[in-house]
C-alpha cells in the first residue's frame, strides 16, 4: 500500500487507474472498512483519504478531540487491500482563496435542516473538502456511508453539479451487535454510555416496525418521552422524512426514513433507518 502525503504523489500513482475513492477522517472502524471493501469488490484501484477537515467542524472542541489513530488505520487499510492512502496536511488540501469561489456550494433546504440546522456551516465544509479531494484523486466512483444519510444526499447533489462523472455509491450502515451504528465518536463513550446509546437504534427500529399500526405523531411522541426519561440524553431531532427531499412527513406514504440526532453527555450521535 502506498502512503501519499502530497497531491503530486496521488497524481503519480493513480495515473491511468480507475479509482474508487473513500474519503474519511480516520479513527477507522469496520463501517469505513465496508466502504473500502466495496470499492475493492468493484475492481477499483482504491484510494482512501484520512483528513480531519477543519472547515466542517462547527464545534471547536469536537475538532480538537477528534480521535486520531494513524498507525492502526494504516495497518487496517493495508489488511483490506487498499492501494493508496492519502494523508495530507491542511496546507496540502487548502490553498489560499479556497474559502470562497468555486469550492463553496449551496444545497437549499438540504443544508439548513437537521444536521444543517444543528451544525451550521457543516455541509458547506463537507462539500468544499469533497470537491477539492475529488479534483486531487479524480475518482470514477466514490463511496459514502448511509450512516450520514444527509451527507450522502449533499455529495450526490455535489457530484451532479460537477457534471455527474463521479458515481456516488451509498453503503449500508455497519452496526455493533447491540444495534449501535459504528462511529469514531463511540470511542469517546464510557461503557455505561455505550449501553445507553443503544436507545437510538431501538427508537429507529420501533419506528420501522410501528409504521403500519401507529401514526407518525405518536411514534415521535413515544421517542421524545424515552429520551426525556434520562437526563444524560438531549434529543436534537427525531423525524420521519421523505428520503428524496428530506421534507418531514406527517402521514405514512411510500418509502421514507427516520433520522435522529442526540447528545449523550458530551457526545453527539446520529443515525437513521429506512422505512419500511
Ligand atoms: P467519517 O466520519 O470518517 O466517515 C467516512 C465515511 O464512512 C462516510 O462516508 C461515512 O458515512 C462512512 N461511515 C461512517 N460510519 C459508518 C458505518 N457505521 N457504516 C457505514 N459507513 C460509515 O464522513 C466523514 O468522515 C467526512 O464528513 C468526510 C466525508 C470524510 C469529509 O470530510
Amino acid at each position: 500500500m502506498i502512503i501519499a502525503k502530497s497531491r503530486a504523489e496521488v497524481k503519480r500513482y493513480t495515473e491511468g487507474e480507475t479509482v474508487g475513492f473513500v474519503p474519511t477522517m480516520g479513527a477507522l472502524h469496520e463501517g469505513h472498512g465496508t466502504l473500502v471493501t466495496a470499492s475493492k469488490d468493484d475492481g477499483n484501484y482504491t484510494v482512501v483519504c484520512i483528513f480531519i477537515n477543519p472547515s466542517q467542524f462547527n464545534n471547536p472542541s469536537d475538532f480538537e478531540n477528534y480521535p486520531i489513530n494513524l498507525e492502526d488505520d494504516i495497518a487496517y487499510l493495508d489488511s483490506l487491500g487498499c492501494d493508496l492512502v492519502f494523508i495530507p496536511k491542511v496546507y496540502e488540501v487548502y490553498r489560499s482563496g479556497d474559502d470562497e469561489g468555486r469550492y463553496i456550494h449551496h444545497f437549499g433546504s438540504l443544508e439548513t435542516r437537521f444536521e444543517g440546522e444543528f451544525r451550521p456551516g457543516h455541509f458547506r465544509g463537507v462539500a468544499q473538502v469533497v470537491h477539492i479531494l475529488f479534483e486531487i484523486v479524480e475518482p470514477a466512483m466514490a463511496y459514502f456511508g448511509e450512516k450520514d444519510i444527509q451527507q450522502l444526499a449533499v455529495v450526490r447533489a455535489l457530484s451532479s453539479k460537477l457534471g455527474g462523472k463521479i458515481a456516488i455509491v451509498g453503503i449500508e450502515t455497519k452496526r455493533e451487535k447491540s444495534g449501535l451504528a459504528m462511529s469514531s465518536r463511540n470511542l469517546r463513550l464510557t461503557s455505561d454510555q455505550l449501553q445507553k446509546a443503544t436507545l437510538i437504534h431501538q427508537c429507529l427500529t420501533m419506528a420501522q416496525s410501528g409504521f403500519k399500526s401507529k401514526s407518525v405523531v405518536s411514534i415521535k411522541e413515544e421517542v421524545r418521552l424515552k429520551f426525556e426519561a434520562d437526563a444524560e440524553w438531549n434529543l436534537e431531532y427525531f423525524e420521519v422524512i421523505d428520503p428524496q427531499t428530506f421534507d418531514p412527513i406527517t402521514v405514512w406514504a411510500g418509502p421514507c426514513r427516520a433520522v435522529v440526532a442526540a447528545h449523550l453527555g458530551e457526545i453527539r450521535l446520529i443515525d437513521n433507518i429506512a422505512i419500511p
